[in-house]
């Protein structure tokens, strides 16, 4: 199929037009309008409820933003992705995450090759060394059992595993500590290792490519940290580290033995790369069988996404609600508050996943688009943000679709705690929607003056996600609904959202400072006026020449 330009699909001049008529409809009326709104507009599909009633769209706009999902090729891209084509235009890369998560006898193809057994062979391997870590049969250097374990990363390398290990803590071994080291800021890895025996430490070096300046330094650190700490015997290393990558030989450079290597391929992207090898810390915290649990949760979604019609589709709805609010109201970022205090690192994860995704300028084919792709992902667990930014969401002059993220089932039952938790999640998307009208405010007896601070316009737009339980299955399943959704916006966009070259230059520019700020004696500085003058007043503030 011809997919034409973004403007010349029929549908998105229609959108245009539409929006214009029902901009100034309010959720109140579509509400008092149809009393089945709330049951209508909602779909539920691998465990996931998914209520987007509240949202500013009529039965006119489902349709058209469904039509511009037909038009935009979103059913041959899925397809397309599924297959294993080259969809990473800009590395000629397939895209294949979803392998990481097939079933044992399923059957993906790169290249003509099926990639499920390498697959498998690879989630067997840790599950082997991740049960000896858990048992104690893997020991250090002097002979004690590993009790912390420390993933060095950044980027895809790091923010995954946090993230699952801080939302599957309750299913976590507590006798073991799990740190996560990533900024090259120093504090990061001296506070990691703060009251830890190097004796009883196993660092998991992980990174893709094995070059990035902030990974390397980290684990240089580590390993001057381990060897002092045990004597200075090399032969050390070998039992302390292991190491996650595609690139075997800078593995063996670095001194790790490529038998102690987890792999993993270049048709896994960093930022959706958690199911893979790079979530070797999250195994060894929860065991192999809740790791197997999570992958299976990621497979549900998918076939999901891959099977259902997009009018009953979770990805493909919400993806094209956040398209609805970021080209047709100028909405520039969407909230993500997880009303579960397991979630906390969620939206940071997420913020990788969609704004390293679908943060271009450029088509696939390289031409400069006109109008907004990637919104700005943010957020913080509820209730906590209520007390903090919700004012502005609430009254502000901006518009914030939110979704709202909640569990049925408390993993930590107590009292009425999760009844006052979940009171808060309904309570805040109806006072969103609805907010309060000047005649309400006026009934509550407050004085004229003060009724405009009171007044609540509403009309503010939001999803309710609502599962059972946080386990590792439903984890699983709410990231791949965020991943497919990231996929569905960047395909109406025609963008590739599976390259990162945005974060090229700043690293290049790095590497050509860090010498200037090393220099023994001022060095020439051929940067513009502002940085030369940064980099010499820094240089004299560290007692540098
Ligand atoms: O700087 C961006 C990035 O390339 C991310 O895409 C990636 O997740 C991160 O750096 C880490 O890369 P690596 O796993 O190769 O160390």
């Amino acid at each position: 199929m011809k997919v034409r330009t973004l403007r010349r699909r029929p549908a998105w001049p229609a959108l245009t037009k539409h929006q214009k008529e029902i901009a100034k409809l309010t959720l109140r009326q579509l509400f008092d309008q149809d009393p089945q709104r709330g049951e209508r507009l909602a779909v539920e599909a691998a465990g996931v409820y998914l209520d987007y009633s509240k949202n500013r769209v009529t039965d006119e706009t489902l349709r058209l933003l469904l039509q511009l999902a037909e038009q935009s090729g979103l059913r041959e891209s899925i397809d397309a992705m599924f297959r294993g084509d080259k969809i990473n235009v800009s590395e000629k890369r397939s895209v294949l995450h979803v392998a990481l998560r097939a079933p044992r006898d399923a059957t993906i193809l790169h290249d003509g090759h099926d990639v499920v057994p390498e697959v498998h062979a690879v989630l067997d391997r840790m599950a082997g060394f991740a049960d000896r870590v858990r048992s104690g049969a893997w020991q250090g250097h002097t002979g004690k059992p590993i009790r912390n374990v420390i993933n060095i990363g950044i980027g895809g390398s790091d923010l995954g595993p946090v993230m699952a290990y801080e939302a599957l803590r309750h299913y976590s071994r507590r006798d073991m500590r799990f740190r996560f080291v990533s900024n090259v800021d120093g504090t990061d890895f001296a506070e990691a290792v703060h009251g830890l025996d190097p004796a009883e430490t196993l660092f998991i070096v992980s990174s893709k490519t094995f070059t990035t300046l902030e990974t390397m330094t980290n684990a240089h650190t580590a390993r001057d940290w381990l060897l002092a700490g045990l004597g200075g015997e090399q032969a050390a290393t070998a039992r302390h580290f292991v190491a996650v990558s595609t690139n075997a030989q800078e593995v063996a450079r670095f001194g790790i033995d490529t038998a102690n290597m987890f792999g993993f391929w270049d048709w896994v992207g960093g930022r959706y790369s958690m199911d893979s090898a790079i979530g070797l810390s999250t195994m060894i915290a929860v065991g192999p069988e809740n790791f197997r649990a999570m992958l299976a949760g990621f497979h549900e979604m998918d076939q999901h996404f891959r099977t259902a019609p997009f009018a009953r589709n979770l990805p493909v709805l919400m993806g094209l609600l956040a398209v609805w609010y970021n080209d047709f109201f100028g909405a520039q970022t969407v909230a993500v508050l997880p009303y579960e205090q397991y979630l906390k690192r969620f939206p940071a994860y997420l913020q990788q996943l969609t704004m390293e995704s679908n943060g271009k300028h450029v088509t696939r084919d390289g031409r400069l688009v006109d109008y907004d792709t990637g919104p700005i992902y943010w957020g913080e667990p509820g209730t906590n943000g209520q007390h903090s930014f919700y004012q502005l969401i609430h009254q502000g002059t901006r518009l914030i679709p939110c979704d709202f993220i909640a569990f049925a089932r408390a993993l930590n039952p107590l009292g009425r705690h999760h009844d006052t938790l979940l009171s808060n999640v309904f309570a805040q998307t109806e006072a969103l929607a609805f907010g309060k009208t000047e005649d309400q405010v006026k009934a509550e007896g407050t004085p004229d003056w003060l009724v405009p601070h009171r007044l609540f316009d509403g009309n503010r737009p939001s999803n309710t996600i609502l599962l059972d339980q946080l386990t590792p299955a439903t984890l699983g399943k709410l990231v791949a609904l965020y991943e497919h959704s990231v996929f569905t916006q960047g395909t109406i966009w025609q963008i590739d959202s599976f390259d990162q070259w945005g974060v090229e230059l700043g690293k290049a520019l790095a590497q050509k400072i860090i010498p200037e700020l090393e220099a023994p004696s001022e060095p020439a500085l051929s940067h513009d006026s502002s940085t030369n003058a940064l980099i010499r007043r820094y240089r004299k503030l560290k007692g540098a020449s």
